[in-house]
């Protein structure tokens, strides 16, 4: 059975208050699109297309008039609210309906990935069942889940927030897992502060020693965008990178187009929806350049 992914696109967002006091995050723009085609763009990178957005009950609404069904990127989107920002972990209560017996990817709304290989990695990760996590060096460890592994590179133990990091790597937010996740994550119990972590998750699979943690090297890019810093260094680095290749990051249409999941007409289509911003221009150009398949 193919694996399910899930966006979660819920959350507070109160460190961009007040930008999101009467929006959602995960439709800012970075940069040249919403903040959604980034994760969303990663699920279709890697395989998954059958793709639920977990939102606000507030939000809602926006995201269907944005994504709709996912006919128009040859996916299948559904949508279900998520009613307080209980943790992470939360995802896969909210979606057993819709995972059912499949094994189950999530995907942080506000987390973004970019660079060399992760297109590989991320069709590794879905290729195979057992579950695959994501480590990637950071300045700030403390502020996340932090791995520390043994000399030889096996995983040691995972700590949320530790006041004392054993290493420089934390976990992203991106989890690939078996189709034994809803169970495991209804015999989570809420931390202190009241969520169900993601964290005492991947410890789960870790005491059953069936986690496998991906380094993901320095030629990576992982951004989130949950401060007024962070989200402008993200569109920054975007606009640089977009600027100096002439590829888009994030660009669900293009994506789309590629993996031959709509034909050149839905492209056109989708490019006249947004001729005048420039962005339709870009995916004509696409159907010129068509020899040209660099992904
Ligand atoms: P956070 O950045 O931890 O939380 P937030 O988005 O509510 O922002 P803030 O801290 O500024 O109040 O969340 C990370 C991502 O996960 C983000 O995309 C929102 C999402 N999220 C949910 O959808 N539900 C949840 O229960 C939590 C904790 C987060």
């Amino acid at each position: 059975m193919g694996r399910k992914g899930i966006i979660l696109a819920g959350g507070t967002g109160s460190r961009l208050f007040p930008m999101t006091r009467v929006t959602s995050k995960q439709l800012l723009m970075v940069y040249d699109k919403p903040m959604i085609y980034y994760p969303l763009s990663t699920f279709m990178l890697g395989g998954i297309r059958e793709i639920l957005i977990i939102t606000t009950s507030n939000h809602l609404e926006l995201f269907k008039t944005l994504l709709g069904d996912g006919s128009n990127y040859g996916i299948e989107l559904q949508y279900q609210i998520q009613p307080q920002p209980e943790g992470l972990a939360q995802a896969f209560l909210l979606g057993e309906k819709f995972i059912q017996e499949s094994p189950a990817a999530l995907i942080l709304g506000d987390n973004l990935f970019h660079g060399n290989d992760f297109v590989t990695q991320l069709l590794e990760a879905n290729q195979t069942i057992k579950p695959t996590i994501f480590a990637y060096p950071v300045s700030d460890p403390e502020r996340y889940g932090v791995v520390e592994f043994s000399n030889e590179g096996k995983v040691l133990s995972i700590e949320e927030k530790p006041k004392n990091p054993k290493s420089r790597y934390a976990i992203t937010g991106l989890y690939f897992y078996d189709s034994s996740v809803v169970d495991k994550a209804k015999s989570l119990k809420p931390s202190d502060r009241g969520e169900l972590e993601i964290t005492d998750l991947n410890k789960a699979y870790l005491a059953e020693e069936s986690l496998t943690v991906k380094l993901m090297g320095r030629g990576m890019a992982w951004l989130d965008t949950g401060t007024f810093d962070s989200l402008n260094d993200a569109s920054s680095y975007i606009r640089t990178v977009q600027n100096r290749q002439g590829f888009k990051i994030g660009c669900i249409e293009e994506v789309a187009w590629r993996k031959g999941w709509i034909d050149d007409k839905k492209l056109l289509e989708h490019a006249h929806l947004s001729i005048k911003s420039g962005y339709g221009n870009y995916l004509i150009n696409l159907l010129e350049d068509k020899k040209e398949q660099v992904f």
